[in-house]
């Protein structure tokens, strides 16, 4: 009984293009609407959150797990990025997830594969496209995939990646796809920490010194909101983090809806961005101002 309890709320895992094409068009012809959360798999709390919001905007939910390599610079983390698939589909049947599109490498990029999206824009904004060159290609050629293999009438990406949610929904405007980009909230642990599948990797050390991100961002947000100089206010918070003992890839500010620079106080919202080594663990984090 409790094997059966248990299989009968794992979501469906589908591996294939006609095994998901089926499944959708289901659905689509009772005029269900279908939402979609990409992932990498290695699910934590963030995650969850993210399908949790999918369930309140469409009928159907859809998780993608794939390890996306050519999101991975050959220095990056790919072979060891965190995969924890039993794991991630015991998390998922903790809500409700209709069904879970797990390709394989082959399914999607099958030898021959010839065609990389290369976005520009909020790609080349000088943040995380400094640091890795090769993300943002990666990110938008596997993105668009998913968006056209599953056709969803939204699809959630979250604040925590905040460039890349741009990205997303520029190139979404841009290829004129029926996908609505919602963005959510950043899940952060009690101590400001964003939460992320590589903070597994943090010592216990490197663990207490994380949270500083989130302090430095937050403590510079809140003194840009009282009126102080915001070049000053950064160079603080620069020397705040490299004297917590990480390395600083870059702090800045910037237009909350382009990331373009600032270009004066009234280019409306604004957003503090935050990328930085700490060991072997690169982590990144915002907040809006
Ligand atoms: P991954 O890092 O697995 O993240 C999947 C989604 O979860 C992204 O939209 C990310 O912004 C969101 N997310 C991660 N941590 C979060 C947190 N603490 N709170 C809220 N949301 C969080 O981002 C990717 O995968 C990949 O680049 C992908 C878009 C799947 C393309 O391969």
């Amino acid at each position: 009984m409790a094997g059966n309890f248990s299989s009968q709320h794992r979501p469906r895992v589908v591996r294939t293009l006609p095994a998901l094409r089926r499944a959708l068009g289901r659905w689509r012809a009772r005029r269900e609407t279908i939402a979609l959360v990409p992932t990498m798999g290695a699910l934590h709390p963030g995650h969850l959150a993210l399908v949790r919001l999918a369930q309140r905007r469409a009928d159907r939910v859809v998780v993608s797990i794939f390890v996306n390599p050519t999101q991975f610079a050959p220095h990056e983390d790919l072979k060891t990025y965190p995969r924890t698939f039993a794991a991630d589909l015991v998390g998922l049947a903790s809500v409700k997830t209709d069904l879970v599109w797990a390709p394989n490498l082959k399914a999607m990029y099958p030898v021959g594969f010839a065609t990389r999206i290369v976005p520009e824009g909020p790609a080349k904004a000088g943040l995380e496209d400094a640091f890795r060159p090769h993300f943002f290609a990666g990110v938008a050629t596997v993105v668009a995939k998913l968006l056209l293999q599953c056709t969803p009438d939204v699809a959630i990406f979250g604040e925590k990646d905040y460039q890349q949610l741009k990205v997303v929904t520029q190139l979404a405007r841009d290829l004129d796809l029926a996908t609505r980009i919602l963005g959510a909230p950043t899940m952060r642990e009690k101590d400001g920490l964003a939460l992320s599948s590589r903070n597994r990797y943090l010592s216990a050390s490197e663990r207490k010194a994380a949270p500083t991100l989130y302090r430095v961002l937050m403590d510079c947000a809140n003194k840009i909101n009282g009126g102080e100089s915001i070049d000053a206010v950064l160079a603080a918070g620069r020397a705040a983090i490299t004297q917590a003992g990480l390395a600083l890839e870059y702090f800045e500010a910037r237009q909350a809806k382009t990331l373009a620079p600032l270009a004066s106080v009234e280019a409306g919202p604004m957003r503090l961005l935050v990328a930085a080594r700490i060991g072997a663990t690169r982590l990144i984090d915002n907040v809006a101002v």
